[in-house]
């Protein structure tokens, strides 16, 4: 479904600041693989909220080959330093997130972890200041109680896809992941501990801080 007046992607892109080679060659890749990177538009923003929350760590769920995690590595840095997790279950990924950010010289801020990255974050001490989550859908909702108690209180969590291509539209699509998409939209939403709003950026990203008690 197409979600957006077609000139609308194109136009914010046009105005988002020329990325470094590297990232530039990041973007080409997933254009000619169809990865699903999560964009410069969407980059940009991960990057802003970096900055305006002040971030010196952030826990990444499914990481791909780094794009995100470069967005993420120059807020932190640009934040005077700190740590980034880059977790992704594909050793062929990670290495290559390893010589993309070693040629943008953010290496040094980022920890990589070839892992599933529930089970990661479990393992990982916290607090974050973010966590941002793209790992496959139908694990949204449950990933929700552990990004809860990793985060610092005032953190956000960072969820990708959340208009699902507008298939969440769709009331005879009740695909796992669809449904689970449905599920985390409302259950955050909904949910006393956080503060909510899902910008409609790209495929749609929601922002949740999690409330001081
Ligand atoms: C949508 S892509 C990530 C793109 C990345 N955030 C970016 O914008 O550059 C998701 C990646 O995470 C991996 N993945 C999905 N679920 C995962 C999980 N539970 N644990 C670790 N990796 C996962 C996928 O195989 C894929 O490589």
């Amino acid at each position: 479904m197409e979600l957006y007046h077609p000139q609308l992607m194109p136009y914010l892109e046009s105005l988002v600041p020329e990325r470094p080679a590297a990232m530039q060659a990041m973007e080409a890749y997933a254009q000619q693989t169809n990865f699903p990177i999560v964009g410069p538009v969407v980059g940009q923003f991960l990057y802003l909220l970096t900055r305006v929350s002040g971030a010196r760590r952030v826990f990444e769920m499914g990481s791909g080959y780094g794009y995100s995690t470069a967005w993420f590595a120059m807020g932190v840095q640009a934040n005077g330093g700190g740590e980034v997790y880059h977790v992704v279950w594909d050793a062929e990924l990670s290495r290559k997130a390893r010589d993309y950010l070693a040629q943008l010289g953010l290496d040094s801020l980022v920890r990589f972890h070839v892992s599933e990255a529930i089970e990661q974050l479990q393992r990982t001490e916290g607090p974050f200041d973010i966590i941002f989550n793209d790992i496959q859908k139908e694990d949204y909702p449950r990933s929700v109680p552990l990004i809860k108690a990793k985060l610092r209180p005032g953190g956000l969590a960072i969820f990708d896809n959340t208009l699902w291509h507008g298939a969440i539209f769709d009331p005879n699509d009740h695909s796992a992941q669809t449904e689970a998409i449905r599920t985390l939209n409302r259950m955050l939403s909904e949910d006393p501990d956080f503060e909510c709003s899902l910008i409609p950026l790209r495929d749609g990203v929601l922002v949740a801080r999690l409330k001081e008690r």
